[in-house]
């Protein structure tokens, strides 16, 4: 039987029905957390990973709501809230992207970046930082008053041509997880950020599915495979859990060592 090391605690994951998002709710549900599945599109995919999730004995719901909208965040806390009681751990997964060179791109594509991936993170952690606030410590459950995981990307340390917009989205996350880690520690809040590098998921499924892409893939992993969601999963669950009590304001690069740029083992 997994180790229950969340046991009763509520998280929130957002863009939980497919690929990081679902990987972690999965492994957080496995771990006792009661899980908020939030999805935008596909109700369908986010129902699939509830059940999975009462499988293991917790409990879960699937709430839709668009992280960049205000008042979707808002409503999607209360209802939480609601059903719950309260909010333990607020994982701030969603994200996308939408590439073109800088010289085309257009400020569609740039905003709605930007709105999704660093403007959604800012609405959740504020919702989930105004609830511990109000609630404070529940030692029964952790001895932390909460923990907020932001999902960032190798790309908040390593430039990206073609991804402008993804790659500041990233370099934001960094400063406002650190700001927040900053400015409540002192209440007994951790921050941390999760740096996922080449992930086997729906948004890069270019860099993966064909044998050519595969290899050259490869040339940028010292580790020499792809990670899996469970990989990112694994690491949710010791950043939620009091295992990780020491650790706030850190980015933890999960990557298979791209971080170390390989191109430089034989250059230089
Ligand atoms: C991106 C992926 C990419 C990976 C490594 C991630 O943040 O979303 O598309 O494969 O970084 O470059």
């Amino acid at each position: 039987m997994a180790d229950k090391k969340l046991a009763g605690q509520i998280a929130i994951v957002t863009g939980a029905n497919s690929g990081i998002g679902e990987g972690v709710a999965i492994s957080l549900g496995e771990a006792g957390a009661n899980v908020v599945v939030n999805y935008v599109v596909n109700p369908d995919a986010a129902n699939v990973i509830v059940d999975k999730i009462k499988s293991f004995g917790s409990n879960a719901i699937a709430i839709k709501a668009d992280v960049s909208k205000e008042d979707q965040v808002m409503n999607m806390f209360a209802q939480t809230i609601q059903q719950f009681g309260t909010v333990d751990i607020l994982v701030n997964n969603a994200g996308l992207q939408r590439d073109a060179k800088l010289h085309e791109m257009t400020l569609a594509q740039w905003q709605l970046v930007i709105d999704i991936n660093l403007t959604g993170q800012f609405l959740c952690a504020r919702e989930a930082i105004k609830e511990f606030l109000r609630r404070g410590i529940a030692p029964e459950r952790s001895v932390a008053c909460g923990k907020i995981i932001c999902m960032s990307s190798v790309h908040e340390m390593i430039p990206w041509a073609g991804h402008a917009n993804y790659a500041t989205s990233k370099g934001g996350i960094k400063m406002l997880m650190q700001t927040m880690a900053q400015e409540y520690g002192r209440q007994k809040i951790r921050v941390n950020s999760i740096c996922p590098g080449a992930i086997k998921t729906p948004i890069n499924t270019t860099a993966w599915s064909t044998p050519e892409a595969y290899n050259s893939l490869m040339n940028l992993i010292p580790y020499n495979r792809i990670g899996v969601p469970e990989d990112i999963g694994k690491l949710a669950v010791f950043l939620a859990s009091d295992d990780s009590d020491y650790i706030t304001g850190a980015s933890i690069f999960i990557d298979g060592g791209m971080t170390v740029f390989e191109g430089f083992a034989t250059g230089g």
